[in-house]
């Protein structure tokens, strides 16, 4: 949804493009993505995604980015998420290129591109899961599309009180699933199980479903999917209530 730019196309942005932007500087502390590359400081640099949005001419009416990832890695970035973290598209990782930073530290490259906060504080919690940092690395592409195209097909259909188990569980499922589970074109396709697989299974076996959620290796001992630790049992009670509630085919 860029003006002048036909729907569904794609549009190619050079790397020196970008650093003819108007350019942030911020010094990374707690993310997880430098922790990993054994950087737990780093002096990053890059364009805010919402001035980019700005300048590329995105339309009024997207009110949602998605990152994509070389590994089907999606981030979902609605509108008052953006005007909440201040997602920054990362350009140079201490003066360097991505590429440049990590050869130098014998990293494995983030790039092409990454996304990272200059101070992320979470703005909400539902029960015990809270609003999360949404941090693509090795990304190569960014949409601008609507929540109601992205959020629609997974929205519980039916009438729910919004602190009703389903609800809740629907706040927490876009947030952190979508990244890697998809239903259609909504969300990442990583895991490779759609929206209604994990559906199916959340109805066929919940203990089995809230259990991987837990602790994914706990049920499968080869699962590479990250588990979630912090959650409580009202919180994964929720999570399986939102699948049940959705349709599996
Ligand atoms: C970072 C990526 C990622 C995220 C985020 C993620 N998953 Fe997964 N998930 C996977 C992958 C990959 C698999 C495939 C098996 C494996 O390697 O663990 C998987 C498998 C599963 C399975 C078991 C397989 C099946 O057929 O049912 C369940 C259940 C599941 N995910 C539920 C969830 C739920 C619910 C969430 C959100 C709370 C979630 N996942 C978030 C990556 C992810």
């Amino acid at each position: 949804m860029i003006a002048g730019v036909p729907p569904s196309s794609h549009w190619f942005i050079p790397y020196q493009s970008l650093l003819s932007l108007p350019q942030v500087e911020t010094t990374i502390v707690e993310d997880i993505n430098f922790n990993e590359l054994h950087t737990p400081r780093a002096k990053v640099s890059g364009v805010e995604l919402s001035v980019l949005a700005r300048i590329i001419g995105v339309l009024a009416n997207s009110d949602m980015m998605n990152a994509l990832c070389v590994d089907r890695y999606q981030s979902q970035l609605p509108a008052e998420y953006v005007v909440a973290h201040h997602p920054i598209l990362v350009l140079k990782i201490n003066g360097l290129s991505t590429s440049q930073w990590a050869a130098a530290t014998k990293n494995q490259d983030p790039g092409p591109y990454m996304i990272t906060y200059p101070d992320f504080k979470p703005s909400f919690k539902v029960l015990t899961h809270q609003d999360m940092p949404q941090e693509p690395t090795e990304m190569f592409l960014l949409s601008f599309g609507t929540q109601k195209d992205q959020f629609g097909p997974i929205t519980p259909s039916g009438h729910f009180p919004t602190d009703s188990p389903v609800v809740l569980g629907f706040a927490i499922a876009k947030e952190n699933c979508l990244r890697c589970h998809n239903h259609g074109t909504a969300g990442g396709t990583k895991a490779g199980r759609t929206w209604s697989t994990l559906a199916a299974h959340a109805r066929h076996n919940p203990v089995d479903f809230a259990n991987y959620v837990h602790d994914p290796r706990r049920v499968d001992s080869k699962a590479t999917m990250p588990g979630n630790p912090a959650y409580d049992q009202a919180t994964l009670a929720a999570i399986t209530a939102y699948f049940q509630a959705f349709p599996s085919e």
